[in-house]
């Protein structure tokens, strides 16, 4: 395999008059894992559609483990798997019953590999349910499970965490990794800053047809207004006081507050406390605000995540 897992030249897609993808360029390292951020209706689950031969482009080229998206679909289908934003198993089937269909399917002949998945996804106790009963988080351990059946180099996950309440979201973050550090490479699309901040190497922002910013989290982020210790306070003239001490903050006169730039850790964040107790300040409020998905795409286009609906 080349050392580029997906190059995309171009891609086009519209559905009908509606223009989704309008010349979309991307290259993804093997073995890295990529995040394209995008609101709902952005066109992420379109372009994975493409990359993974679901649905046809209309112009431009791809190129997936080396192969055309377009002329060599076997080829790609070959290589990747693919976990759909809507989870892909059969809920009438326990979690044993659901990979064994998967392990029928594919051609692999590892006869261990249903047992072996469950385990390492921490599904043995309730493989022989129904998948009915699962939580949401087991049902999306189970679904990317059933992704690795025929063990692909480049996976696929379209939104894997959304949905799911913080502690699966870690959990699935940890298998995300680790899946990368045996040398998968990962195309992971997400509606979350944060998400693609903690896993990728590289992100794109997807913004009504065009990747209108790509970089490393850290290119991404110096870009964007940063983390912030937000201090509200009771007076103007507490205000005033404050913000002499802080030269570097921005203030907010109408709701008499300050927001001091931090890294949010609690170093900094105590550095921030003791600066005002030594001037016998108090804020009335103290809270510490990363930027989310809105600040990304107001700091990138001017306007936030709203999409026209289709
Ligand atoms: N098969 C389709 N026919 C018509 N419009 C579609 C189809 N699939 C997606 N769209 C439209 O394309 C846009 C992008 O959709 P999608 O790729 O699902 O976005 P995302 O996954 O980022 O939420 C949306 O406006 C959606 O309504
Ligand atoms: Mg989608």
């Amino acid at each position: 395999m080349t050392s580029t897992a997906i190059a995309v030249s171009g891609l086009r897609k519209a559905f009908k008059d509606k223009v989704v993808l309008d010349g979309i360029d991307l290259e993804v390292p093997a073995g890295s894992i990529f995040s394209l951020l995008g609101p709902n209706g952005a066109g992420k689950t379109t372009t994975v559609n493409v990359l993974t031969t679901l649905i046809g482009a209309d112009g431009g080229t791809a190129r997936v483990a080396g192969y055309d998206v377009q002329t060599d679909a076997k080829a790609v289908r070959a290589a990747i798997g693919v976990t759909g934003q809507f989870a892909a198993v059969d809920e009438l089937l326990t979690g044993r019953e659901n990979l064994q269909l998967m392990v029928d399917l594919s051609r692999s002949v590892d006869g261990d590999v249903v047992q072996k998945l469950l385990d390492r996804f921490d599904l043995t106790g309730s493989a022989d349910k129904a998948v009915s009963t699962y939580s949401g988080g087991m049902s999306r351990k189970l679904d990317l499970a059933m992704t690795l059946v025929g063990n692909p180099q480049i996976i696929f996950l379209d939104e894997p965490t959304t949905g799911l309440d913080p502690r699966s979201r870690r959990t699935m973050w940890t298998i995300i990794r680790e899946l990368v550090a045996d040398g998968v490479t990962v195309f992971l699309t997400t509606q979350y800053l944060e998400e693609a901040d903690q896993l990728a190497d590289r992100i794109a922002v997807l913004d009504q047809g065009r990747l209108v910013a790509q970089g490393t989290p850290d290119e991404l982020k110096r870009q964007l207004p940063g983390t912030h210790v937000r201090l509200r306070f009771t007076t103007p003239a507490e205000l005033d006081a404050a913000s002499r001490l802080f030269p570097d903050a921005t203030r907010d006169d109408e709701a008499l507050a300050l927001k001091v730039p931090s890294d949010g850790g609690t170093k900094s964040l105590r550095g921030v406390l003791d600066r005002l107790d030594e001037y016998e300040l108090s804020a009335e409020e103290f809270s510490v605000h990363t930027p989310d998905l809105d600040d990304v795409f107001l700091a990138l286009t001017g306007h936030t995540t709203e999409v026209v609906a289709s």
